[in-house]
């Protein structure tokens, strides 16, 4: 599970708002089954909220792991609808993502925000998975650098030196996700570079061991290309984890 850099290897699947039990069932018991063959990378699903109970149930003594896709900002309390990071460690989630560009553009989370769920993800003893990442406007204009670089100074500003030892980045271009358009595989390395850079400015041994995962139209036809890049530690995949398939290529990349 581990890069010749020496960072973890991941290739993590955000269903999104997709699935059914039925579905589920087939889908975790294919990609717990081929992911035995992959010793060489972690693989874990993001799941929606209800349906984290089956992948428990499911993916118990798999090599796969599981998570959610968002969490509160707050611990406990009148917060209706939300779910709190202590919940799911409880319930064994490994992973939590936060800060999705969904979430950001669809929710109105900010930088702040997004950086005070890490901090409970963290603070509950599972590893949150920062997303980042540019519009097609902000990448023509020339802003990725500024976007992307705001967008992680937060975090560098607010959680702690142990803490950032713990973050995992996902660099997602919002121009890439969904649509089939994919960075080339220069494209997010340059970014994936950039932002490593900015972390080690501040913290040079979390810089080093931080995995950053690449996201956005990643397919089994690009992935391989995209995980040599140096900086590239894996993958955040929406459509093509739906696919047991299609997910297990990309992991196996
Ligand atoms: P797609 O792989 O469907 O482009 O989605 C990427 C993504 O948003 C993963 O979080």
């Amino acid at each position: 599970m581990v890069s010749t850099q020496g960072r973890k290897r991941l290739v993590i699947g955000n269903w999104k708002m997709h699935g059914s039990l039925g579905a589920n069932a087939a889908l975790l018991c294919a990609v717990a089954d081929g992911a035995k063959g992959l010793p060489e990378t972690g693989v874990a699903v993001c799941a929606p909220f209800p349906y984290l109970a089956q992948c428990r149930e499911l993916l118990a003594g798999s090599p796969v792991a599981w998570g959610a896709q968002d969490v509160s900002a707050h611990l406990q309390g009148a917060y209706t609808g939300e779910v709190a990071a202590p919940m799911l460690a409880e319930f064994g989630c490994g992973y939590v993502l936060v800060g999705h560009s969904e979430r950001r553009a669809y929710h109105g989370e900010t930088d702040a925000l997004v950086v005070a769920k890490a901090a409970r993800v963290l603070e509950a003893g599972l590893t949150p998975v920062i997303c980042m990442g540019e519009t097609l406007a902000q990448r023509e204009a020339g802003e990725t650098e500024a976007v992307v670089g705001a967008q992680l100074d937060v975090a560098l500003d607010l959680l702690h030196a142990d803490q950032l030892a713990k973050v995992m980045l996902a660099y997602e271009p919002v121009w890439a996700i969904g649509t089939g358009k994919t960075a080339t595989s220069e494209q997010a390395q340059a970014v994936h570079a950039f932002l490593r850079g900015r972390v080690d400015a501040r913290n040079a041994a979390a810089a080093k061991t931080m995995p950053i995962l690449y996201g956005g139209s990643v397919k089994p036809g690009n992935a391989a290309e995209l995980f040599a890049m140096q900086d590239i530690d894996g993958g955040l995949i929406g459509g093509a984890s739906l696919a047991a398939a299609d997910f297990l290529v990309i992991c196996g990349a």
